[in-house]
C-alpha cells in the first residue's frame, strides 16, 4: 500500500458505524496475518525469551529460510504467558492454523521446520495449534485455548500478547488499538470520562484496590489549572515480574491506557516511572512513544479535538521504596526517594505541588477496553465489588511459571492447581506468598478462597501487585521471612524510626533463631529468647506508627508465618532444628561410615576444610568447623552424607 500511515490513521479514526471498504479490511488483514501468502514465523522475544536464548533461535531460522530458498516472513512477537515454555515458536504455514510450539532452542530450528513444511511434525515440544478465522485446523492437534494453562484464564489484558510485533504500530492499530482513545477524546469531556471508568468498578491492581475512576475525579476536581498524571512502573518487589512483561509485550496498549486517563483529569503532561534496569522494557516504550507521536496520537492539538499529551519515560536506580507514590513524586522532583506523610494525598496535591494521579500498569492497561467496551461489559466479569481481571506473575515451584490472568472470583486453587499445573517434582505444596515481601502466605485450608479484593481482606490475605510465589516442602518459612526482612530493612529509607529501627531489630532477632553458636552462654541464650518473645510486639509497632506503606506491611510476612506455620519458629528456637535444611546455622552433617568409599569428593570441594580421612577409607566431618553449606552433601555420589 502506497501510503500505509495515513490509511492506517484514516483507519483509527472511522467512526464506529462506518463500515469499512473491503480492499481496506483487506490491509488490516494481512497486518493481523489473517491472509498469509507465505509461512510465517513467530519467534518471542522478551527479557525471559532472550534469557533462554531467543537470539540464536531467531538467527538459527534465518538461516534455515535462507539455505533453503524459502521466502518465509519472520515476526518477534511478546510473551505468549508460559515463561517456562521459552523460547517460544508459532509456525504459520499459509491457510492453516498456527502451531505453537515451545522451548524451541537453536538446534531444534531446522528439525522443526523441516518437519513442519514436510508435513512429519514432531510433536515432543508442540503445544497445540491456535485457530484463526477462516483457516485450516491442523487434525489431532489440540487447541492451545484447551490446555488447562490457558483454558482457566480469562486473557483480557494480555489479549494481545504474544500475537503482534509490540514495535508495530500498524499492527496495533490493527488489532483495534487507539480506538478507544480517539473515541474518548472525540466523544466525551473529562468528566464523563472519571464517571465512566469509576462506573465500571475499576479499582488499582497494584494491591490497595482503590476505586480508578474516582482517584481521576478528585484530581480532576481540584480546579488547578495543572495536572499530571504518572504510571507506576516500578516494580521492584523480589519476585514480581507481571508490569514489565505486559510492558514488554503490549507497550502500545499501556500509552493508550496512559493517554486516555491523561484526558480524563485534564494533563497534558505524562511520566512513566520505569526501573533503570528495564532495559527492553524502556526500549519498547521508547519506540512505542516515538511511533505514536509520528501517527499524532501524541502532540499538540491530537486530531483537531484541542488536546494536547507528551509522555516522557523517567529511569531512576532508586530504591523498592521509590515505588510508594510520595516518594516516587519526591524522586521525580529531584529530591531523595522518602515518603511524605498523607494527606495531602497526590491527587490533590502531587508532582510539584498540583494534582497527580498515580496508577499501576495494569490498572492502566484495563482502561482502553473500558473505554472501548463501555463499564457494564466490564462489570460483566469478575465479582461484584471487584469487576474485572487479575494479572498475576506465577513463579516459585509450580510445573508452569509465568505471566497469567483471570477472572476476579476465580478461586487461588485454580491457579496453582490448574493454570499452574500444580507442584513440579512431585513435592508437596507448602504455601503462596501473594504480595511478595509485604505479603502473606496463603496455606492449603485457605486455598478455596476467591480473587477479590473484600473476600480476601476478611480473610486477612492481602491481593498484592501481582507477585504469586509458589512455595514447596523445602521451603523454611524461618530463612523465607528472614529473607523477605533482610530486604525490607536494606530498602527501608530510614526516615521514620520504626521502619528504620523496627525492620532492623526483626531481623536481628530472626538472624539469631536461625543459626547455632557453637559458644552461646546462657546469658545469650536469654537474650535471644528475650528478642524473641519482642517479635510480634515490634511488629505491632511498625504496623501501627510507620509512615508509608513499607514499615507498615513490612512484618506482614512474619506475623501471617507465625500464625499458620508456628510450630516451625518453635522448632527453630527450641529444638535448634529447621525441618527444611535450608537454614545453614542448623544443620549438622553426618558421614555414614558403612556407605562412604573414601572418593574424596567431599574433602576436596569443603571450602573450610572441615572434612578428613584417608582416600579409600571412610570419612569424617569436624562440627566444630563445618558451617552447614552443604557442599558435600550435594557432591557425594554414594548417598553418604545425611543431614542431622
Ligand atoms: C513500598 C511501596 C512500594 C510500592 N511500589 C509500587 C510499584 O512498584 N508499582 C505500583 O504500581 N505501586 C506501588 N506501590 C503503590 C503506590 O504507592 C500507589 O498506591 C500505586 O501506584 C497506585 O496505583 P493504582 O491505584 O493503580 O493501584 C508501592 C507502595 C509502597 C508502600
Amino acid at each position: 500500500m502506497a501510503d500505509l500511515k495515513k490509511f492506517i490513521i484514516d483507519r483509527i479514526l472511522l467512526a464506529e458505524s462506518d463500515t469499512l471498504p473491503p480492499d481496506s479490511e483487506k490491509v488490516l488483514q494481512e497486518l493481523r496475518r489473517e491472509k498469509t501468502d507465505k509461512p510465517v514465523i513467530y519467534i518471542s522475544f522478551g527479557t525471559a525469551a532472550i534469557i533462554a536464548g531467543c537470539e540464536k533461535t531467531w538467527s538459527a531460522a534465518q538461516t534455515y529460510f535462507n539455505d533453503n530458498g524459502l521466502k518465509a516472513e519472520m515476526v518477534k512477537v511478546g510473551c505468549y504467558g508460559p515463561l517456562n515454555f521459552e523460547p517460544m515458536a508459532c509456525i504459520q504455514i499459509p491457510g492453516k492454523n498456527r502451531l505453537f510450539f515451545r522451548n524451541i532452542t537453536e538446534e531444534k530450528v531446522e528439525p522443526l521446520l523441516n518437519g513442519v513444511f514436510h508435513n512429519d511434525i514432531d510433536e515432543t515440544d508442540l503445544a497445540g495449534q491456535i485457530g484463526n478465522r477462516g483457516f485450516e485446523m491442523w487434525q489431532g492437534i489440540p487447541f492451545v485455548d484447551e490446555l488447562p494453562f490457558f483454558a482457566n484464564q480469562k486473557r483480557l489484558v494480555l489479549g494481545n500478547c504474544g500475537c503482534y510485533d509490540p514495535e508495530n504500530i500498524n499492527e496495533y492499530i490493527a488489532r483495534n488499538g487507539f480506538r478507544a482513545f480517539v473515541k474518548t477524546i472525540s466523544n466525551y469531556t473529562f468528566e464523563e470520562v472519571c464517571s465512566i471508568v469509576e462506573k465500571s468498578g475499576l479499582r488499582g491492581r497494584s494491591g490497595g484496590g482503590y476505586s480508578t475512576g474516582l482517584k481521576w475525579k478528585q484530581a480532576l476536581n481540584t480546579g488547578s489549572t495543572s495536572r499530571y498524571m504518572i504510571c507506576n512502573a516500578r516494580e521492584s518487589d523480589p519476585g514480581a515480574f507481571s508490569d514489565r512483561t505486559l510492558i514488554e509485550n503490549d507497550p502500545y496498549r499501556l500509552i493508550e491506557g496512559m493517554a486516555i486517563a491523561s484526558y480524563a483529569i485534564g494533563a497534558p503532561k505524562a511520566i512513566i516511572f520505569l526501573r533503570k534496569d528495564s532495559e527492553y522494557a524502556l526500549q519498547r516504550l521508547q519506540t512505542a512513544i516515538k511511533s505514536a507521536r509520528e501517527y499524532g496520537l501524541l502532540g499538540s492539538d491530537i486530531f483537531s479535538s484541542g488536546y494536547s499529551l507528551d509522555i516522557e519515560i523517567r529511569t531512576e536506580p532508586g530504591a523498592f521504596v521509590c515505588g510508594e507514590e510520595t516518594a516516587l513524586i519526591s524522586t521525580l522532583e529531584g529530591k531523595r526517594g522518602m515518603p511524605q506523610l498523607k494527606p495531602p494525598y497526590p491527587a490533590t496535591s502531587g508532582l510539584f505541588g498540583k494534582p497527580t494521579v498515580i496508577n499501576n500498569v495494569e490498572t492502566l492497561m484495563n482502561v482502553p477496553m473500558i473505554m472501548q467496551n463501555g463499564p457494564e461489559w466490564f462489570r460483566a466479569t469478575g465479582t461484584e465489588k471487584s469487576p474485572g481481571t487479575k494479572v498475576f506473575g506465577v513463579g516459585g515451584k509450580g510445573r508452569i511459571c509465568g505471566v497469567i490472568e483471570v477472572e476476579m472470583g476465580t478461586s487461588l486453587k485454580t491457579v496453582l492447581e490448574d493454570v499452574a499445573d500444580g507442584i513440579k517434582e512431585g513435592k508437596e505444596f507448602k504455601a503462596i506468598v501473594l504480595g511478595g515481601t509485604s505479603g502473606s502466605f496463603i496455606t492449603s485450608e485457605k486455598l478455596d478462597i476467591a480473587i477479590d479484593y473484600e473476600i480476601m481482606s476478611e480473610n486477612g490475605i492481602g491481593m498484592g501487585a501481582g507477585g504469586f510465589i509458589i512455595l514447596d516442602e523445602n521451603t523454611c518459612m524461618v530463612d523465607l521471612v528472614r529473607y523477605y526482612m533482610e530486604f525490607m530493612r536494606n530498602e527501608s529509607c530510614g526516615k521514620c524510626i520504626p521502619c528504620r529501627e523496627g525492620t532492623g531489630r526483626m531481623l536481628e532477632i530472626l538472624e539469631s533463631i536461625i543459626k547455632k553458636p557453637s559458644d552461646e552462654d546462657t546469658g545469650t541464650t536469654l537474650e535471644r529468647f528475650k528478642g524473641v518473645m519482642q517479635l510480634e510486639n515490634i511488629a505491632s509497632v511498625m504496623k501501627d506508627t510507620s509512615l508509608c506503606g513499607l514499615g507498615q506491611t513490612a512484618p506482614n510476612p512474619f506475623l501471617s508465618a507465625l500464625k499458620d506455620f508456628r510450630e516451625e519458629f518453635e522448632e527453630h528456637i527450641f529444638d535448634r532444628k529447621c525441618r527444611a535444611n535450608v537454614c545453614r546455622g542448623l544443620r549438622t552433617f553426618i558421614i555414614d561410615f558403612e556407605k562412604c568409599t573414601g572418593c574424596t569428593a567431599c574433602a576436596s570441594r569443603c571450602p573450610v576444610n572441615a572434612i578428613y580421612g584417608t582416600r579409600l577409607q571412610p570419612f569424617f566431618i569436624v562440627e566444630e568447623k563445618c558451617t552447614g553449606c552443604g557442599i558435600c552433601y550435594e557432591v557425594c555420589k554414594f548417598n553418604a552424607i545425611t543431614v542431622k
